[in-house]
């Protein structure tokens, strides 16, 4: 079991719902974490939990200057063990009215460019990058186009690096939570979650999974008991899956109306 009592970890998103719970885990655990998100005034009112334990950075992800300057800010720390990509936005809306580039930029590319640039750093510390994805990352889901992309790419960002880093001693886990009681959600979201009967969990459960990953080394976990044979249903059957959610389209497409991104920075 991996040990994180003396662990530095960098948590993004920890300013969120599943962020917040991963960062009272960590503290149980011992770790020291710098965490991150663009919610300044958040990150201090986490900062008071522990603050000997916690240092903060705030900004916003996708821009490279951001990213490099907390890349600098985790040097001057003395450098991470162990990096959690958790921030992330979500849109549920017709695939007309998706905000592509934000959603792209948000949970794709800007975990991918911070995995490339802590690389070398971990790379020495022998370290872990842990990346939060979903279940829709592995199940194309009506009304999520854009979240469902980005979340299958991450998913083969993280299995293709796992694969390539093979040799080097740096672990690479992948997380893929189901529904999850928190704001990311839009309150459409969480009534159609209602209307489908879909399980939910709560942000305790997903930091829970999270930090037994982190200490046990699972390369991949999804959960939800459900979920968990709807992921390799359509892996091996896509045509049945097809068919299950095509009976529930029209009730999904009752939701769409009022939607939009969620944590975004663009309108
Ligand atoms: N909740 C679910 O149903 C669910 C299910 C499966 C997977 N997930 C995944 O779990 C992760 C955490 O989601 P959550 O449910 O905790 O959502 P949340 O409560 O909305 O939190 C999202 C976090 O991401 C940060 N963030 C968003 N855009 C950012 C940007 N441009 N730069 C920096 N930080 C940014 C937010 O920071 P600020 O608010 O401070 O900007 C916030 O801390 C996400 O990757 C999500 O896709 C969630």
């Amino acid at each position: 079991m991996n040990k994180l009592d003396d662990k530095c970890i960098l948590l993004t998103g920890a300013t969120g719902g599943i962020g917040q719970a991963v960062l009272q885990q960590l503290l149980v655990c011992g770790a020291k974490v710098i965490i991150t998100g663009r919610d300044s005034l958040m990150l201090n009112k986490l900062a008071g939990l522990a603050p000997e334990k916690i240092n903060t950075f705030a900004g916003d992800l996708t821009d490279d200057a951001t990213r490099r300057a907390l890349l600098a800010y985790c040097q001057q720390l003395g450098g991470i063990d162990m990096l959690i990509n958790n921030a992330g936005i979500s849109q549920f809306s017709a695939a007309n009215d998706q905000q592509l580039q934000t959603l792209v930029n948000t949970n794709l590319l800007s975990p991918m460019l911070l995995t490339q640039l802590f690389l070398p750093m971990l790379r020495l510390t022998k370290g872990t990058i842990l990346n939060v994805g979903s279940t829709f990352g592995s199940i194309g889901y009506a009304g999520f186009t854009g979240y469902c992309a980005t979340k299958f790419g991450l998913r083969g960002y993280t299995e293709a690096l796992k694969r390539e880093l093979a040799d080097t001693g740096v672990r690479v886990l992948y997380l893929a939570p189901r529904a999850t009681r928190t704001a990311i959600n839009s309150p459409q979201v969480d009534a159609l979650n209602q209307a489908l009967g879909q399980g939910v969990d709560t942000a305790d459960v997903v930091a829970k999974a999270l930090v037994e990953q982190l200490q046990g080394g699972r390369p991949r976990r999804f959960l939800g008991m459900a979920e968990n044979v709807f992921v390799r249903v359509n892996a091996l059957f896509p045509a049945v899956v097809d068919h299950a959610l095509s009976g529930k389209l029209k009730q999904i497409k009752q939701f769409f109306i009022g939607t939009g991104v969620k944590n975004s920075a663009e309108v």
